[in-house]
């Protein structure tokens, strides 16, 4: 394992995978796990590691897990990466696909972290985990640590999560607590129990390990393609997983697999968006935002714990970010699930309510290669569509009324004629 090891975004300082941290000890400042490019370059059998089914674990020479008979796997990764021609040619673009994280095995790409993330909380001893949550994070990590045997503790704002997360953590046997305050004070209030409480493992995005796992969705693209994006579009939310995708593409370019980095491009809800801004106004740090607000509520956050490593990701890809209104969103969603059969939840849409814009706005160009990540499935939020899509018609069990609805023509009723007999 020498050639993974702890490393301060800021200071520099290094650490040792054996130390069970999750900030800077010196400076207190995110950690990154480092991989040693040099010496897995020569060692990694890239060609062999490909003819293995597409998956997380596939990519375990590049994941910094000793014990592999720890594992704790529900099958994650190796989701579709979907061509969209319709909605391609709607907008301008030849070559848009959609990696759709909602086939997941909890419905988003939280898994491909906690398959990682809680395979470390079994190398280091833990029994409990504990997780602040929009409602996707609680559900993956309820699932993954039934699976390993473990406790899980949930602190989730009330009343602000979709109804098919929340269920997700309750039958899974997740002890949820409902807090009356947001995301941030929840992610705050968790950090002060694992301070105070050593032997509580957290799984939040802080912990570098989930972004080891989530870094494999960019090494996944890349072998889909067999080539790298041009532009990479997902949404922000605590800014984890546009993270974790910008190390893949950093890694998978260094180890000489792609040719270039892809763009990346970060999306905010209009009502939660400090990266947007900050972007717009080529700001190297962001302004919180007090009370964040918006429809996708899985990016309802307004101080995104992993806000400097995104706004890295997209300076140095040379990427933006962009923000959508809530119209646009239920817009996009319904776009993308009628033209493509791909139903994602509001948050998702986001990255396809931005498409619109960057062409029109001359971002992109009819040739680029994009891939817009679907990030979880449209069942997870029914409310939405129960309370903002028109409802269906309810009709007499009869089929001529159902004909007269539907604009069939009426026609005579058919009486059987006898058979002549022979
Ligand atoms: N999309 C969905 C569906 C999400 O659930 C999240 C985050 C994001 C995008 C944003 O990802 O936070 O890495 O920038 N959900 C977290 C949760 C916060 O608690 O489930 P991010």
């Amino acid at each position: 394992m020498s050639e993974f090891y702890f490393s301060c975004i800021e200071c520099g300082t290094t650490f040792s995978l054996s130390e069970n941290i999750y900030r800077c000890p010196r400076c207190g400042d995110l950690l990154e796990i480092k991989v040693a490019v040099d010496e897995l370059r020569g060692r990694v059998d890239f060609e062999g590691l490909r003819r293995l089914p597409l998956s997380v674990w596939r990519y375990a020479p590049l994941l910094p897990i000793a014990d592999r008979l720890k594992i704790v796997t529900l099958n994650e990764g190796g989701t579709g990466l979907h061509r969209c021609r319709r909605l391609g040619s709607l907008l301008g673009l030849e070559h848009l696909y959609v990696k759709n994280e909602g086939e997941n095995p909890t419905g988003s790409f939280k898994d491909r972290g906690m398959t990682v993330g809680v395979t470390r909380a079994l190398e280091v001893g833990a029994k409990r985990v504990i997780c602040a949550s929009t409602g996707n994070t609680a559900a993956s990590l309820a699932a993954y640590s039934a699976k390993a045997g473990l406790e899980t503790i949930v602190l989730i704002p009330s009343g602000k999560i979709a109804y098919g997360k929340l269920a997700q953590a309750i039958v899974y046997g997740a002890k949820i607590v409902q807090i009356r305050g947001n995301f941030d004070e929840a992610l705050k209030i968790v950090f002060e129990i694992c301070s105070r409480n050593r032997e509580i493992y957290l799984l939040n995005s802080i912990n570098p390990f989930r972004i080891e796992g989530q870094k494999t969705l960019a090494y996944e693209v890349c072998d889909q393609l067999s080539r790298q994006p041009d532009y990479f579009i997902i949404p922000v939310g605590n800014a984890g997983n546009i993270s974790a995708a910008w190390k893949g593409f950093t890694e998978y370019y260094e180890l000489g697999q792609i040719e270039a980095k892809p763009r990346m491009v970060g999306v905010q809800a209009e009502g939660a968006a400090p990266i947007a801004e900050a972007v717009a106004k080529r700001r190297y740090t962001i302004k919180p935002v007090e009370k964040p607000e918006t429809i996708a509520t899985a990016i309802r956050i307004g101080m995104p714990v992993s806000w400097k490593k995104a706004l890295r990701a997209i300076y140095e890809s040379e990427g933006t970010a962009i923000t959508v209104s809530d119209e646009e969103i239920l817009e996009a969603q319904s776009l993308l699930a009628r033209l493509e059969g791909l139903f994602v939840e509001p948050a998702s849409a986001t990255p396809i309510a931005a498409l619109k814009k960057l062409k029109e706005g001359g971002y992109l160009s009819r040739d680029d290669v994009v891939v817009c990540v679907a990030t979880g499935h449209g069942l997870k939020d029914p409310d939405v569509v129960s309370r903002l899509y028109e409802k269906p018609v309810e009709l007499e069990a009869d089929v001529s009324s159902i004909e007269r609805f539907l604009g069939l023509a009426e026609k005579e009723v058919a009486v059987d004629s006898p058979k002549p007999a022979c």
